[in-house]
């Protein structure tokens, strides 16, 4: 594969602020285009994101120094060469940057490049994206029968830095029991229904029903992070279906986001507590006592280590516990998280690790090591489906793409309705 062209732009993501877009053609003609997400409640451990910071534009979020490099100096790099894998392409960038953590070009950069290129090689060959990337997965050797549609954590209502502060809970999430639904789509249009039902609990409520980040509920009048389950497990019911039978929840409780370094405590906005990490603990036991709870996920500080320890060995038998900011999709620390059994689950963002091939890497790692694995959108996402034909490739058993309410999330959604077709013909 030879590649021809590349060009970079600066784009706006879903809440109004800069980010790549990638575009690469191969000799062939062939083309792929790249749009890269960003997150705003990130993992310090994350690779680096370049940005501008230059004031007078965009608040200092602008990436003409992203798009700049790509037009200039990986241009010079990649066009002409012959590129045989996916591996080749992205450690060439990375060798390239030469840092951990993609410091140089800045794992934007380097991700909207290798996103492009996945997508131009996978146009050259006249497949499917999600094809591709089982070829790389699975060393060319995939089976069609590999192929199935994840569980969809849906998210319904949310607070935190997402959705302003209206609960310290992150994501309220629901998950459908498959046995139930049997299909996605049957999954799905049932999660959208309690979505649409919860809507109406709260205009009952004389709530708001403005909606944060992630497409989710973020209603201020909430009382606590309580009112929430409460409300959704209305909706549940007046969907027509039974909690805990036919959802139960997945949360997000981002800690990592509310605990103080300082005072070591987890500052609960919404509740005017300030938690000890027993405290916070105990706290989330009594919620998950209450409350039919399948997933959590960052349910402690993403530097305590030893705590995610006893806590998955307390809880882990009846609870999927995923770490995000303490992986960051990162090799090396899920094989410390596996070696110190601090999770159960890993989720998974292309842009926490920077390339495509180390993005298939930590979802092979972990399901090598009998963990699930949870392919996620980021709060600032775009309008590329490409971590949907990602979930389909791997053996990744969830999505995690946000509400059913909004272009950027239902775009990936959509997708994979579109896939549930292709693989029944
Ligand atoms: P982010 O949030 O994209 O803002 O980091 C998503 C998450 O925490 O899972
Ligand atoms: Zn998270």
């Amino acid at each position: 594969m030879k590649i021809k062209n590349i060009h970079a732009r600066e784009i706006l993501d879903s809440r109004g602020i800069p980010t790549i877009s990638t575009e690469i053609e191969l000799w062939s003609g062939d083309k792929g285009v790249s749009e890269v997400p960003s997150g705003s409640s990130t993992g310090k451990t994350e690779v680096f994101e370049l940005r501008d910071n230059d004031p007078s534009r965009h608040n200092g979020n602008g990436v003409l120094k992203a798009v700049e490099t790509i037009n200039g100096k990986i241009k010079e790099l990649v066009v002409d060469k012959e590129f045989t894998s996916q591996k080749e392409f992205d450690d060439l960038l990375n060798s390239t940057d030469g840092t951990e953590l993609k410091s140089n070009l800045g794992g934007n950069t380097i991700l909207s490049c290798s996103m492009a290129f996945a997508r131009a090689v996978t146009n050259s060959l006249g497949l499917n994206l999600y094809e591709y990337l089982a070829m790389i997965y699975w060393d060319k050797e995939y089976k069609e029968s590999n192929f199935k549609l994840p569980t969809p954590m849906v998210l319904v209502m949310e607070g935190g830095k997402h959705g302003n502060w209206a609960t310290d809970i992150q994501e309220y999430m629901i998950v459908p029991n498959m046995d139930k639904f049997k299909s996605f789509s049957e999954a799905f249009k049932s999660s959208t229904e309690v979505f649409h039902n919860i809507h109406d609990v709260l205009n009952e409520r004389g709530y708001s029903v403005g909606l944060g980040l992630e497409g989710g509920y973020a209603p201020k009048e909430l009382t606590g992070n309580e009112e929430a389950f409460e409300i959704i497990m209305k909706g549940i019911e007046k969907a027509g279906f039974k909690v805990g039978d036919d959802f139960k929840f997945a949360l997000d409780l981002a800690s990592s986001e509310f605990f103080n370094e300082e005072s070591e405590k987890y500052i609960l906005k919404s509740e005017k507590k300030e938690l000890s990490t027993e405290e916070w603990i105990a706290l989330q036991k009594e919620w998950y006592k209450k409350y039919p709870i399948y997933s959590i996920e960052d349910p402690l500080n993403q530097d305590d280590w030893s705590g995610w320890t006893s806590l998955t060995e307390e809880l882990g038998k009846d609870l999927v516990i995923i770490g995000d900011d303490l992986l960051t999709t990162n090799v090396k620390r899920i094989q410390n998280g596996i070696d110190t059994k601090a999770m159960n689950s890993v989720l998974i963002k292309l842009n926490q690790i920077g390339s495509v091939t180390e993005t298939l890497d930590a979802i092979r790692i972990s399901t090598d090591n009998g963990l699930s694995s949870v392919i996620s959108h980021r709060s600032g996402e775009t309008n590329d489906d490409f971590i949907a034909d990602l979930v389909i490739a791997t053996p990744a058993d969830f999505c995690k793409f946000g509400a059913p309410s909004r272009g950027e999330r239902l775009v990936k959604y959509n997708r994979l309705l579109e896939i549930e077709e292709i693989l029944k013909r």
